[in-house]
């Protein structure tokens, strides 16, 4: 089977991750292309990584050799580099945020109804080990039906300066971390969101960004997802924790470990009524004197570092779709609904003052 031929446009921090990861199995995947404004910046990953250098973005699309543009540039561009791959000929993994503007979100619905099969969203920490153990662990029906969800991401107590705390770039943890946790909301939801509620505030950052984020999407099934982004919680609370009408499920933000306390599934609820009455003094105001609990904590398997096996699973998961027709498991509807969503939420704040 021939080795999908790829190239990187945009290899900063993240970018140099896909060239370094995705070129580690070289009988699925060959660098040819490079792609950045920053000449030096190519020449030195050309050096390290092998692949032709561009440092125009007409250029890279002009390699004869690339099958898969992987965009990784900053974020406002997102949307309209795709289109420029597209149209090019190119199949395109996109970055996340997939779009950043109003603007974006439609273009991004028009170009995935154009190029069927071609146009791929990189919702890549649908993929972290803990998070599918999770899924899991909620399909074998342990914790009962799942009624809420709070996933956090809190970052290290920092006042981040750089372009991702500017809106002028497209920058805010509503655009940087913020899609990661509502593709991973939406999939514990379940089901399609109701309502969604939001505030997001500035805190520390130097830049105009809010760098606290914190969103309630609820489903059309009642189950709630709340989502937090913060760069400024000195005491970091879980990454996830989830409710269900059998049990809870928490994990913290090294994920490494996966804390689970719920009912035996062999034990029914007896029947049992609430009285009108004042509780009797004394006595407890609970129907069950006791429960049969099952405590465990389970190591995340596999125990490989999370940031890693994120990226070895897309290029995985893209692998198999582009050369044995599985479908991808990030679909385009996800994707498109995650920006919808930040769309509502940035109307909902207009204390920012959003592009676009
Ligand atoms: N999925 C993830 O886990 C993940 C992680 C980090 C970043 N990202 C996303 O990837 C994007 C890049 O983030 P980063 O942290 O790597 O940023 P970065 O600033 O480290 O890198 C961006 C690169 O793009 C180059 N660039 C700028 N304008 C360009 C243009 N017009 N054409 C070509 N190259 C251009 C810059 O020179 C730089 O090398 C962002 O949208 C970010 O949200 C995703």
């Amino acid at each position: 089977m021939e080795a999908i031929k790829f190239g990187v446009c945009g290899v900063g921090r993240i970018g140099r991750q896909h060239c370094r990861v995705f070129s580690q199995d070289r009988e699925k995947y060959e660098l040819v292309a490079l792609g950045d404004i920053d000449s030096a910046r190519v020449a030195a990953m050309a050096g390290e990584f092998g692949g032709r250098g561009y440092s125009e973005f007409a250029e890279f699309l002009a390699d004869p050799e690339m099958e898969l543009a992987i965009i990784a540039t900053p974020s406002l561009d997102h949307a309209a580099n795709a289109e420029q791959a597209l149209a090019a000929g190119k199949t395109v993994l996109l970055e996340k945020p997939i779009g950043v503007t109003a603007e974006d979100y439609q273009l991004l619905q028009r170009l995935d109804r154009a190029y069927p099969g071609k146009l791929y969203f990189g919702h890549n920490h649908r993929f972290e080990p803990a998070f599918s153990n999770t899924q899991d662990i909620i399909a074998a029906g342990l914790l009962g039906n799942i009624d809420v969800v709070k996933l956090c991401k809190h970052h290290q107590f920092m006042r981040r300066n750089d372009w991702q705390m500017r809106l002028d770039c497209g920058g805010g943890q509503l655009s940087v971390w913020a899609p990661h946790l509502i593709d991973q909301g939406l999939q514990l939801l379940g089901g399609p969101v109701r309502e969604v509620r939001s505030y997001l505030r500035r805190i520390l950052t130097p830049g105009d960004a809010d760098d606290h984020v914190r969103i309630t999407l609820v489903g059309e099934n009642d189950v709630v997802a709340e989502v937090e982004i913060s760069n400024s919680v000195a005491i970091a609370g879980p990454y996830c924790t989830i409710y269900g009408d059998r049990g809870t499920l928490v994990y913290g933000q090294d994920q490494e470990t996966i804390r689970l306390k719920y009912l035996d599934p062999e034990f029914h609820w007896p029947g049992a009524t609430a009285d009108a009455g004042a509780p009797v003094s004394g006595k407890p105001m609970n129907a069950d004197a006791e429960l049969p609990w099952i405590e465990e904590t389970r190591k995340v398997e596999p125990d490989i570092n999370m940031w890693e096996y994120v990226e070895v699973e897309i290029a995985r998961h893209l692998h198999n779709t582009l050369r044995k027709s599985i479908p991808f498991p990030v679909k385009s509807s996800d994707a498109l609904e995650v920006v919808r969503v930040t769309e509502v939420v940035k109307k909902q704040n207009p204390q920012f003052k959003w592009i676009g």
